[in-house]
């Protein structure tokens, strides 16, 4: 039976319900090599958390953990979402379970078109998004639906990521390094598409090198440094934050 976990152990948890999405004193490692290290986060439903740092501070290392991808492995702590203990769970569980990552290399299927990508992702009887409430949230993916997905450009690659991700019937999105490479003109595209995705509901956790951009889209922030979080705030308190931006994001 999933208990409902006892937050009050947690500097951080405000006094109110317990989070959507709970990170508790994780610590991960990939074989000796010690990377996550103790942190404790929580995401509340329907928020955007941008997930900030250097490179190397462990944000694709958290998001991998936190999908239960077998590396990093995660030796101590716990991860709850929507009161299910995913610390407990296989990749597959915690997908089942509503988690949907967007890796950074997008891992869009060569040889097979949008549409035929999208498909595979639905699972069967469909209970994710219609393939049309997904072309309504991406028209240059229904126009694009019979071309190969590998050839897309950039942007539109990871728009079928993202449409592939919400093809699954998931409760939290954990985007990796979404912007990377983009165009300003195709990073406002998919910042619009996830503000769409924020008002249907569904929660993010958004890792940026575009730490501004990030920060202007996101509500709260957690940014990491070795492997430990420095600052768990508002996104406002960030930008209002010279000393902080400095020190961990160079802005
Ligand atoms: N497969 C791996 N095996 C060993 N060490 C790894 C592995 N993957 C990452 N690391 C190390 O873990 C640390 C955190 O890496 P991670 O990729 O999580 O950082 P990041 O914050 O996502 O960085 P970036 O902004 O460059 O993407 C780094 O020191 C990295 O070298
Ligand atoms: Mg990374």
């Amino acid at each position: 039976m999933n208990v409902k976990p006892d937050f009050s152990k947690h500097a951080n948890q405000a006094a109110t319900a317990p989070a959507f999405l709970s990170v508790w004193d994780m610590h991960a490692y990939y074989g000796e090599s010690y990377i996550v290290q103790g942190i404790s986060f929580n995401v509340h439903e329907g928020e955007i958390l941008a997930l900030l740092g250097r490179n190397g501070a462990g944000k694709t290392s958290t998001l991998r953990a936190i999908a239960r991808l077998s590396d990093p492995e995660v030796k101590r702590g716990e991860i709850w979402l929507d009161h299910q203990p995913l610390h407990n769970m296989s990749s597959y569980q915690a997908s089942q379970a509503g988690l949907g990552l967007v890796p950074e290399d997008r891992r869009i299927i060569a040889g097979l078109t949008v549409e035929e990508n999208l498909k595979l992702a639905q699972i069967a009887p469909p209970i994710g998004w219609s393939l049309e409430r997904v072309y309504d949230l991406f028209p240059r993916l229904r126009e694009r639906r019979t071309q190969e997905g590998v050839t897309l450009s950039g942007g539109e690659q990871q728009m079928l990521a993202i449409a592939r991700a919400l093809c699954r019937d998931i409760k939290v999105l954990l985007l990796d390094e979404p912007y990377e490479g983009l165009a300003p003109v195709i990073v406002d595209e998919i910042e619009k598409t996830l503000r769409i995705i924020k008002e249907q509901g569904i929660t993010t956790i958004l890792v940026e090198q575009n730490a501004v951009r990030a920060l202007q889209l996101a509500d709260r922030a957690v940014i990491l440094d070795t492997g430990g979080i420095v600052f768990d705030g508002t996104a406002a308190e960030v930008l209002e934050n010279k000393e902080l931006r400095e020190e961990y994001l160079a802005i």
